[in-house]
């Protein structure tokens, strides 16, 4: 079974310099391709230091961050955003490149499901990385009617 909890702040700190180590992706910044493209390694290191660590700070404030970990150890996150009116996008998941298909991604999206329908969420949607429908169709997601997102009741 797969341990989730909820952030701390100090595990923003953690989460960043998995990043910055390569353990976690950087394809899930909130950046646009263009923009991440003509970024060089010191710029994307400020970006995510400056930018992203404070939107995941604020994120642990507002209980919208969770971690999967093992022996101490993170192996995945999970970041969340309302749109209001029990709408929950799921901007963010991700497990440390060492230890993908070991099921910890299909752990951490059920407990962040849970959590967002604890919160009084009723949908969930997100906006699968490239490779990625397959994973989220094993979730339960299904295409939106619009774009290209997918959704599922929560
Ligand atoms: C997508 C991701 C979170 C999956 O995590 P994981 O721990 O490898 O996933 P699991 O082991 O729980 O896999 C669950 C199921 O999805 C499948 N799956 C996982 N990643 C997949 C992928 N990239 N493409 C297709 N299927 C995938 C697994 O084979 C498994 O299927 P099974 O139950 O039939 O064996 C992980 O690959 C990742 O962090 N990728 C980089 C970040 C990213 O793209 N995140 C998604 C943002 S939209």
């Amino acid at each position: 079974m797969v341990k989730c909890r909820k952030a701390t702040v100090s595990d923003v700190d953690r989460i960043i310099s998995k990043i910055q180590s390569g353990s976690f992706s950087l394809d899930l910044l909130p950046l646009d391709p263009l923009q991440a493209q003509n970024l060089d390694e010191e710029e994307m290191a400020k970006f995510v230091e400056s930018e992203y660590s404070p939107s995941l700070s604020k994120a642990v404030d507002d209980g919208r961050l969770l971690v999967s970990e093992e022996s101490g150890g993170l192996t995945g996150y999970s970041l969340s955003h309302s749109k209001g009116e029990g709408r929950w996008v799921i901007s963010a998941l991700d497990v440390d490149t060492g230890l993908h298909k070991a099921g910890i991604g299909s752990g951490l999206a059920e407990k962040t499901l849970e959590h967002l329908r604890d919160k009084g969420g009723r949908m969930a949607e997100v906006s699968p990385a490239a490779g990625v429908h397959k994973f989220w169709e094993k979730m339960g997601f299904r295409p939106m009617k619009k774009g290209k997102r997918l959704e599922r009741r929560l």
